[in-house]
């Protein structure tokens, strides 16, 4: 019998369900919260709100897309954390109780875990073994996968995500949230070598990773060459496109960097990169540069980069496929709480 796969996603704005047929994804229905973007990042409890009006008819969607009826699921699953906490128990709550309901065997999956298999959705040619390097809004993670979910941390950063940072440089810049697609459609009109912002490099500690400086130095740039840069005049006179591009290439090079020193310390001939950042097209194209050298690079097809369902169904299945998973283990699942913070020890 096939495995069918119900799986939801609310760690942070995005509301979201899928259906998978063993490997295959059958539908990935996605809700974003456009309103954030109007307070210049997340509000918790209004993301909350939000998770808790939007899932029914996300969830009843993502089942008619696939064609499937709720009888023909057989495993559910969804994201555990990390991630708003609010929001979590929005989906992972529903999803539980699903699957109490039915009768139906549950997983809770790891957020960041999902992102780093959603590489290989539609592109089942996993070499192990692996350097991820995962970059999301929340997180900047370097693992090396030596199979499946056995991962060792190599690396992470010590204060904001590469992500976080695109947000951070557009918000001062006075553009939109997310920052990170604007700034990538920005620098493509600007000069990356208009100013040297500093790498993301943290004393003795190779793969580990640092983008509070780097933000930090946006902000005494645009401070010391223009003025008060919350007045509107001085705005109007900031090369907005050049500081992105510049911004963008310090990111980039430093996420870059770190990968090949790891791929290349541990030998490893396969890449992949995920999570939001990785739709950053000078990201990819850095990456392009490098898959020339003898490097097989992968990155998620687009719709699957950025916070969906299919991620965390796809992680499901291949948990299923992969893992060896006790009778009372399965019991467990149903009673084990979300999370807010990674555990990088247990990843
Ligand atoms: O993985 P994701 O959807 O959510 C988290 O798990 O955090 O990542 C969202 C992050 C945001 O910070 C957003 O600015 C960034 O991904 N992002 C990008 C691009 N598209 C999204 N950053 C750089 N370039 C992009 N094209
Ligand atoms: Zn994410």
């Amino acid at each position: 019998m096939d495995l069918v796969t119900f799986a939801i996603e609310s760690s942070c704005d995005e509301t979201s369900a899928a259906v998978l047929r063993e490997n295959e994804v059958l539908s990935n229905i996605i809700s974003s919260q456009h309103f954030h973007s109007e307070y210049g990042g997340i509000v918790p409890e209004l993301a909350s709100r939000a998770h808790i009006n939007a899932i029914d008819e996300i969830v009843k969607t993502a089942l008619n897309d696939a064609g499937i009826s709720k009888n023909d699921i057989n495993l559910v699953s969804a994201t555990a954390g990390p991630g708003l906490i609010g929001s979590l128990l929005v989906g992972y709550n529903y999803a539980k109780s699903f699957a109490i309901s039915r009768k139906l065997r549950f997983l809770g999956i790891n957020h960041i875990e999902s992102h780093l298999y959603s590489c290989f959705i539609g592109n089942e040619k996993i070499d192990f073994p692996f350097i991820a390097l995962i970059v999301s809004g929340g997180h900047t993670i370097l693992v090396l996968v030596k199979n499946y979910f056995e991962h060792k941390v190599l690396g992470m950063t010590q204060d904001d995500a590469a992500g976080e940072a695109f947000d951070k440089v557009a918000k001062l810049l006075g553009l939109g949230y997310p920052g990170g697609p604007i700034i990538d459609t920005l620098a493509k009109e600007g000069d990356e070598d208009f100013h040297k912002f500093p790498s993301a490099n943290v004393k003795e500690s190779v793969y580990d990773f640092s983008f509070s400086g780097i933000k930090t130095s946006v902000l005494y740039f645009l401070r010391n060459n223009y003025g008060d840069i919350k007045d509107e005049n001085v705005r109007r006179k900031i090369p907005v496109n050049d500081i992105a591009a510049s911004f963008q290439k310090a990111v980039i090079n430093s996420l870059v960097d770190k990968t090949m020193l790891a791929a290349s310390y541990y030998n490893v001939k396969t890449i992949a990169v995920s999570g939001g950042v990785s739709a950053n097209s000078r990201l990819k194209a850095e990456f392009k540069h490098n898959d020339v050298k003898g490097f097989e690079v992968y990155f998620p097809e687009l719709k699957y980069s950025t916070d969906n369902a299919a991620m965390i169904g796809y992680t499901a299945y291949l948990k299923y496929k992969h893992t060896r998973i006790s009778k009372e283990e399965w019991e467990k699942n149903l009673f084990k709480p979300a999370f807010a913070r990674i555990d990088y020890q247990n990843f």
